[in-house]
């Protein structure tokens, strides 16, 4: 109550600025000091008023430990141990909205704990690229799924008090060059694809901060970007909240007219890299801001905004009466990331050797450092410390108690990685040669009834990690030497990939299962083993197309569209959006191009049958039902997609629309044999293509394809109907 009453008072000290006397107001260099960072991450509050500075920190899967004030280092607490969620792609691979929502609680009541008033998540940047370092950490290739379950995140997490940071706005879409990048992009391709994740976020999911990219726009950064930060986000979307850059993405004070309210995480020649420094006077919202303010080049009413921006934030977050203390590392929060890993986890393939029994005496080899690898520490920022991780091996050992569970290590990837002074507290080395790790594999499969190879990415450098992005599509450390000599046994071989991207598989073919592992967290190998042994039916599906090789995508071509072009200044780099609104599957219908797996994809162990697709337009919004039944001998889940494809409004590329685009999607459970009517209504507006002439999303009538599929590539029902109006 008491921070209310002090935040109230901060509030009419601010709009009364001009009337009350000075002992009344807020003082410029305390309006200052709100709109930039006063450590690595806090920026300051009123201590005279008793409003308390805002604690900002990472995210998106979990609470980063703490680091030193001024440094990047770690503080070294013994309490900052937190719980880590599965990363947000598989989150996405959910498709579950509601348990999106109960992720946000958890990570809410986490941060609450560690007195944190804002959660720097989610990202919802749109996988373009498959080799994207940061991909791991968003949400998948498609706008609407995006949009829809970081809302959902977002409502969790803010539920109790804690702000979501929706980040990277926008166009983080590839690593290299992040700061430097300058993107070429239509108008469509942005309205279309790239920027509606973030509008649902901010109006569906009401996030209450926006985090502006490093990267630059129509010639300008996105944290010094009127058009994107006020124009667009502002008037057209409606959002009253406050946008944070990211840290060290301000490179002058036009930001603050731009629509920027603070500045985190500038390095400046006297702070960069020097633990001691204390001084936040170099930031650009700090001495030259004021400088600039006290010369009327840029009005106080500026700041005055970003001021009564940031107190609506605390009114919401820090001053919020009855706030809760949250809670950490419970049993509720386990049971929660185990949850959220068991249903991202997606079946990409499977033979029959799936599930394998419990019952049974099984002689089981495991192979591949990822069954060992603990992961929840490195990536970036998204890097956790976390109280406990158990791995695929000990989640297999636990779960099969009956088997005969072996270890073959059959590749070196990443020894031990520590990030920023966490380490996983694991020293892998070993210092067999390639062929004799992958040999001393084969030797011990011998009279294995079945090979759980583990493999896939890490989060070391060039690999699913913020910087840099990946330097190929070929899985790395010569696994597919040592998969190709395993399989080659004629065992058969379940792969079980561990990323946050797609990868070259050469050998699926003769794999006899492939499982899609992401990065899970801290109860990964429970989740793992839970899907391995049919203890929990697999409903993930792919939040991406996953191509077989590169060169079926439309990005690699050519420096134009990857990874950009150098300028004669030879620092910053045009890339070029070339392919426009064909990203993902909206690409692959086009080209005609199979992926190896395709958007949405993912199986269970029973199947599901559709029927009875009915589809009409009634009052502004077009209607679906479909009828989806279990038809197998087991309970599961399948996640029904509307994929609609609509009428050109005229001759023309920029007119021309693509074959599908989702709409709704809806997940549901089946017990064997029940049935289940699914129902959608999508409005007509959200039919439209976006007409760069009018500057607006245009709805054409004429005959429109309704399709029910379970996956991009799977379309179970088509129906044809036509909108004769808007
Ligand atoms: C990342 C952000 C992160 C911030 C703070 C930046 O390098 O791009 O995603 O929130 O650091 O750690």
């Amino acid at each position: 109550m008491k921070r209310f009453l002090a935040f109230v008072f901060a509030v009419l000290a601010l709009s009364c600025s001009r009337e009350r006397p000075a002992a009344w107001q807020l003082s410029l260099d305390e309006k200052l000091a709100m709109t930039h960072a006063q450590s690595r991450f806090s920026s300051a509050g009123v201590p005279r008023l008793g409003i308390p500075d805002l604690w900002w920190s990472d995210g998106p899967n979990g609470v980063r430990a703490e680091a030193l004030w001024d440094s990047w280092a770690q503080a070294g607490w013994t309490s900052d141990s937190c719980t880590a969620y599965p990363a947000l792609t598989c989150l996405a691979a959910t498709w579950n909205e509601p348990l999106a929502s109960e992720m946000g609680v958890c990570l809410a009541e986490e941060a609450l704990y560690r007195g944190k008033d804002v959660l720097l998540g989610p990202g919802v940047n749109i996988m373009r690229l498959p080799t994207a370092g940061r991909n791991f950490e968003y949400m998948g290739e498609d706008p609407l799924l995006a949009g829809k379950m970081a809302s959902a995140y977002i409502r969790g997490v803010q539920s109790l008090g804690v702000a979501a940071s929706v980040k990277h706005f926008a166009l983080n879409n590839q690593e290299k060059a992040r700061t430097r990048v300058d993107v070429h992009v239509s108008d469509r391709a942005l309205q279309e694809i790239y920027l509606p994740a973030f509008r649902m976020a901010v109006q569906e999911g009401g996030a209450w901060t926006v985090m502006a990219a490093y990267n630059r726009i129509w010639d300008l950064h996105c944290s010094e970007n009127p058009r994107l930060l006020t124009d667009i986000l502002r008037r057209d979307w409606g959002f009253d909240g406050v946008v944070v850059s990211d840290w060290g993405a301000v490179h002058s004070t036009d930001a603050a007219s731009a629509g920027l309210d603070v500045e985190m995480g500038t390095s400046t020649d006297g702070l960069r890299d020097n633990p001691e420094a204390t001084d936040y006077s170099a930031f650009h919202f700090a001495e030259p801001y004021k400088e600039k303010l006290l010369s009327g080049e840029i009005p106080e009413e500026v700041l005055d905004t970003q001021v009564s921006r940031i107190l609506r934030l605390q009114e919401r977050t820090n001053l919020r009466p009855g706030r809760s203390h949250g809670r950490f590392v419970c049993p509720e929060h386990s049971a929660l990331a185990r949850k959220v890993g068991e249903e991202g986890i997606v079946l990409l393939k499977n033979s029959g050797v799936l599930p394998l029994d419990t019952l049974k005496a099984l002689n089981i080899l495991v192979v591949g450092e990822n069954a060992i690898k603990k992961m929840a520490v490195g990536g970036g920022s998204s890097s956790l410390k976390t109280k406990y991780e158990i791995t695929p091996l000990e989640g297999i050992r636990e779960a099969f108690p009956l088997a005969d569970v072996r270890f073959e290590r059959g590749y070196v990837g990443d020894a031990g990685e520590v990030y920023w002074g966490v380490s996983a507290g694991q020293d892998l080395s070993d210092s067999r040669t390639p062929e004799r790790l992958s040999a001393d594999a084969v030797a011990a499969s011998e009279g294995a009834d079945v090979i759980l190879f583990v493999g896939g990415l890490n989060k070391s450098r060039n690999q699913d990690r913020e910087g840099r992005d990946r330097l190929s599509y070929e899985l790395p450390y010569g696994q597919d030497q040592v998969l190709e000599a395993l399989i080659g046994t004629g065992i058969p071989l379940v792969y079980v990939n561990v990323s946050g991207n797609p990868v070259a598989m050469p050998w699926a073919g003769r794999a006899s299962a492939i499982m899609q592992a992401w990065y899970l967290g801290s109860e990964a190998g429970e989740a793992l083993a839970a899907v391995l042994s049919g203890r929990v039916n697999p409903s993930g599906k792919i939040p991406f197309s996953w191509p077989s090789s590169l060169a079926d995508t439309p990005f690699y071509g050519s420096e134009r569209t990857c990874p950009g072009i150098l300028r004669e200044d030879g620092h910053i780099m045009d890339v070029y959006y070339d392919e426009g609104i064909f990203v993902g599957y909206r690409w692959y219908d086009r080209a005609g191009v199979e992926p190896l797996f395709p958007f949405g994809h993912g199986l269970s162990y029973t199947y599901f049958e559709y029927s009875g697709l009915k589809a009409s337009f009634r009052g502004g919004r077009l209607r679906v039902s479909v009828v989806v039944r279990n038809i197998g001998t087991k309970e599961g889940k399948e996640t029904v997609q509307l994929y609609v494809g609509a009428p050109a409004a005229g001759d023309g590329e920029a007119y021309e629309r693509p074959e599908k685009e989702l709409k709704a999607f809806q997940k549901v459970s089946l017990r064997p044999g029940e049935s289940r009517k699914v129902s959608f209504e999508v409005p007509v507006s959200g039919l439209g293509y976006y007409d760069e002439t009018l500057s607006r999303f245009v709805t054409v009538p004429g005959r429109y394809s309704i399709k029910a599929g379970a996956s991009a590539g799977d379309i179970r029902l088509n129906k044809e109907i036509i909108l004769t109006e808007r």
